[in-house]
């Protein structure tokens, strides 16, 4: 066990370099501050990290989903296939738009919506499925896009978890009609707040710049009804910083988790599974355990080891999902999700972690097992 007197390690560890400062503050100074050269050349640069698919920056991933879905035409009386387990703005970005949410399940291995899953719960009035890349790792895109395709319906990935994730070589965020970034500080890279859409179709790009800015390209000729939800050029010299670093950060979070799933032997606690193909960032590292997690969790605190739930309540049990559903009589069968949210602890896997991290981490998991 590590000793009484060493430094908790956290869960997550977000960077504001000295680079970063200087950055903010040269933008500060240049007084050119919102939607300005750092945004039009952050959105370029993340650009290579989609396949090269039209980028547009705004003000947070909430608001690149709300956008990705008004751009795409889907609101009242539309319905949108969701992952229960996720964050909650993957749901709220629907009903955000007026359209509803209609729950499926997931892969246990994964995370992941179900293909199965989804394809169960098509409708005549589903018009999209909004596949999440939960904790970095990807969904099943080449079976949800065959789903998607047989169907005509649109697909809104969810990659705010997941930057530079992929499956069979292609990036998250390059499979659907646009995907959705996450720039928040604990994100595996941030812009203080930020966020961004990637399509491959120019319509589509072109409405989300009207929408975030007012239905406006020309100022004062406003041509439909939009939303300020515009990045600063000072989140967007951050995130240009931080998209410099994020290959080594990346590379670091995979040789970090490689470590833990090598070393942690624990009885009762299962490691990440990868699926065949996939290219998982480890956002999050994430175990299940078995038994009391509640107990397993305290003991890894007093080992010092940061630990988290990811999401201890899945969206369907929040209160303006639930209430309405048990008004209108409406049940979802989730075992899994309901499983994973019972069962899932994460651990630090950051990069900023050290050898010796490493090690406290694996020696605190399996001194879990004895208890498991
Ligand atoms: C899966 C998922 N979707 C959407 C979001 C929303 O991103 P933001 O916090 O930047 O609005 C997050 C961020 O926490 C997320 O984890």
């Amino acid at each position: 066990m590590p000793s009484s007197n060493a430094q908790p390690i956290p869960a997550a560890r977000p960077v504001i370099g000295e680079e970063e400062i200087e950055a903010a503050v040269r933008v500060l100074r240049s007084g050119r501050v919102v939607q300005g050269p750092e945004v039009a050349a952050f959105e370029e640069g993340f650009s290579e990290l989609v396949d090269g698919r039209h980028c547009v920056a705004v003000n947070s991933g909430t608001s690149a989903l709300h956008l990705l879905l008004m751009a795409l035409g889907i609101g009242p009386g539309d319905e949108v296939i969701v992952p229960s387990f996720s964050f909650a703005a993957s749901a709220n970005a629907v009903r955000l738009v007026g359209a509803d949410v209609v729950f499926a399940d997931i892969d246990p291995d994964t995370y992941c919506l179900a293909p199965a899953a989804v394809e169960a719960a098509i409708t005549p009035r589903t018009a999209a499925i909004m596949p999440v890349h939960l904790y970095g790792h990807p969904a099943a895109m080449d079976r949800i896009m065959a789903v998607a395709d047989k169907h005509k319906l649109a697909v809104v990935e969810d990659a705010c978890q997941a930057h530079a994730a992929a499956l069979n070589g292609t990036p998250v965020g390059a499979f659907g009609s646009g995907g959705t970034f996450s720039f928040y500080p604990t994100k595996n890279m941030h812009s203080l707040e930020g966020g961004m859409i990637s399509t491959a179709d120019a319509e589509v790009a072109r409405t989300l710049r009207l929408l975030r800015n007012q239905g406006m390209e020309q100022r004062y000729a406003n041509e439909i009804v939009g939303a300020n939800m515009r990045m600063t050029d000072v989140s967007a010299a951050v995130g240009r910083v931080q998209l410099a670093k994020l290959p080594g950060w990346t590379e670091q979070r995979i040789a970090n988790a490689a470590y833990l799933s090598q070393h942690i032997t624990a009885q009762g606690v299962v490691t990440p599974v990868v699926a065949e193909g996939a290219r998982h960032i480890y956002h999050q590292y994430t175990i299940r355990v078995s038994g009391d997690r509640d107990a397993a969790m305290a003991k890894l605190t007093e080992a010092g080891i940061g630990n988290a739930v990811y999401y201890p309540t899945p969206i369907h049990r929040l209160k303006p999902y639930w209430e309405p559903d048990q008004k209108a009589g409406r049940n979802w069968d989730l075992p899994e999700t309901e499983r994973a949210a019972a069962e899932v602890v994460s651990l630090p896997v950051h990069p900023s972690l050290t050898e010796g991290d490493l090690e406290r981490i694996v020696t605190a998991v399996n001194a879990l097992g004895e208890n498991l």
